[in-house]
């Protein structure tokens, strides 16, 4: 089962991606946070998350959204020569912001839409085309208009997240409209949502045999040895090796960011998750949270890992706990 790191804006950008690379097992690719597109010219900027000299860990396919054919045509090209044989389509994003311009999930709706723009970007593009997708916008049948048009077009793999874009994160995702979706599409299709624990992860693979692999984001992020478990049960969440993941991330965003304030903005925001793993995580979060320097936030982190290893305390994922309901 192929294994792919979710796209995660703000959070699983090159350093993320490298860090993780260097400390773990188990990811075979990784879909990069999305690139807006330009119709002109394209400069380091623009694409420096994907920038070949920025990943050498992980193999990689660039995420464009985008509602402009030209752009898109001009920015896979781009991606092209850099490299990148297989770009993905976001077709899930669901901030009002951007749906409401109709890009991301809001181009669910509008099956003809996205008809249009496929066949006016295939035939242009040098790369194989996957595309990540909600069931939805604003309900979650939406996704049985849009599958038949997908279907006439070669894409390279259809990656479904079960719930609707005005759903945001909220409830659980519909695994029976998921599995409506399977013998429709002619695609191969990718599992993504709520994957927590391994237990979660083997519940997915059950009962979805024919999925061609899994997309794993926040479970990853609140613990990167979830999918070492997958493989291995023997093996542990260990907090000396977590915590040589974090000084490495840490390390590696105050080399290339300025000031203290964007690397304990980012640090902060993989703490949301990482702290969901750790023994008193509401109490870690808050005082990680409220620090405004760098020797505040290490010696609050220190805190936090010593806390985890005098306690040697039982973690919530290795306890099989999963996040599903039971089927109906
Ligand atoms: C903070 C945040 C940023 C995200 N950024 C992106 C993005 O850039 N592109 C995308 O396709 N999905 C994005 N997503 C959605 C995730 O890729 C994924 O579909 C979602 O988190 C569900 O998977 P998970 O339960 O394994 O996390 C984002 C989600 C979050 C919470």
């Amino acid at each position: 089962m192929k294994k792919y790191l979710a796209p995660m804006r703000g959070l699983t950008e090159f350093v993320y991606r490298n860090a993780f690379s260097r400390h773990f097992e188990g990811i075979d690719v990784a879909v990069s946070p999305f690139i807006t597109t330009v119709s002109g010219k394209i400069s380091n900027k623009h694409i420096k998350d994907v920038l070949p000299q920025n990943n050498q860990g992980l193999p990689l396919i660039p995420q464009l959204l985008s509602k402009d054919p030209l752009g898109f045509i001009n920015m896979a090209h781009k991606l092209f020569e850099l490299g990148y044989q297989e770009i993905n389509w976001n077709l899930g994003c669901p901030y009002s912001m951007v749906a409401n311009k109709m890009r991301g999930s809001g181009f669910l709706p509008h099956p003809d839409k996205i008809d249009q723009f496929l066949s006016t970007v295939l035939e242009k593009i040098p790369n194989r085309l996957s595309i990540k997708m909600r069931l939805g916008r604003f309900n979650d049948d939406e996704i049985f208009s849009i599958i038949p048009v997908l279907n006439a077009y070669p894409l390279s793999a259809l990656i479904i997240h079960p719930r609707t874009g005005v759903q945001m994160y909220k409830g659980v995702p519909n695994l029976n409209k998921f599995e409506k979706c399977l013998p429709l599409s002619r695609h191969h299709v990718i599992y993504n949502g709520d994957i927590r624990s391994p237990k979660d992860y083997h519940t997915i693979c059950e009962r979805f045999p024919s999925v061609d692999g899994i997309m794993i984001g926040r479970g990853l992020l609140s613990n990167p040895f979830i999918l070492e478990i997958i493989d291995k049960p023997q093996v542990k969440l260990d907090y000396l090796r977590l915590k040589s993941f974090h000084d490495d991330l840490y390390n590696q965003y105050r080399s290339i960011l300025s000031g203290s304030g964007h690397v304990l903005g980012r640090m902060k925001e993989h703490w949301k998750y990482m702290s969901q793993e750790f023994h008193q995580s509401q109490k870690i979060l808050k005082k990680i949270q409220r620090t405004v320097n760098f020797s505040q936030y290490e010696s609050s982190v220190l805190e936090a890992f010593s806390l985890q290893r005098e306690k040697n305390i039982t973690v919530r994922s290795l306890m099989g706990l999963s996040y599903f309901p039971p089927v109906q």
